[in-house]
């Protein structure tokens, strides 16, 4: 059932920041979606124990960083290693959006989002945000992904 799904749900691929206590994280997303016109209003579901989820917990804020096609190797270093163990900013530059998420210097575009709610939805919980800033800083293609494979 899961192979069905992955297979035919196309999916973008995104770094979701967040700062808290001076301690500045990403991870890959690929279930990013928005949810409302108005407010404008995105959500990300993050699994259990994710640090990227504590610190935007903590600091109320979150941004969605939009990688473009060929950025896969960015892709794997936010989203196979967690920001517990190791510092993933060390060799990545950016600069903070208005209301202090990490804005990478790499991502095509962001949103950045103001925490509304949390809901559980199995064994991730749904991050809903609205969107209280975003820039589009490069005018490239956006990266997707299906079932293990990028476009
Ligand atoms: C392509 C790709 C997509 C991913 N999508 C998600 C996702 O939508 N939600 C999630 O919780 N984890 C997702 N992950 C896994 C997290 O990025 C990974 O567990 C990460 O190490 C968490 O980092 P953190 O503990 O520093 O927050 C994805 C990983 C990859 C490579």
């Amino acid at each position: 059932m899961q192979k069905i799904i992955a297979k035919g749900i196309t999916l973008g691929v995104y770094i979701i920041t967040a700062k808290a206590g001076g301690k500045a994280n990403g991870m890959t997303a690929s279930w990013v979606s928005q949810v409302s016109f108005s407010p404008l209003m995105m959500m990300v579901s993050i699994g259990q124990n994710k640090y990227t989820k504590e610190l935007i917990r903590q600091s109320g804020f979150f941004a969605i960083n939009v990688l473009s096609t060929g950025q896969t190797d960015e892709a794997r270093h936010f989203g196979f290693q967690s920001g517990r163990k190791v510092d993933k900013f060390k060799d990545f530059g950016y600069s903070n959006a208005p209301q202090g998420s990490p804005i990478l210097e790499c991502a095509m575009a962001y949103c950045e989002c103001e925490l509304k709610d949390v809901f559980p939805a199995g064994d991730h919980e749904l991050i809903v945000g609205e969107v209280v800033n975003a820039k589009l800083t490069k005018d490239m293609t956006p990266l997707t992904f299906v079932w293990g494979d990028y476009f």
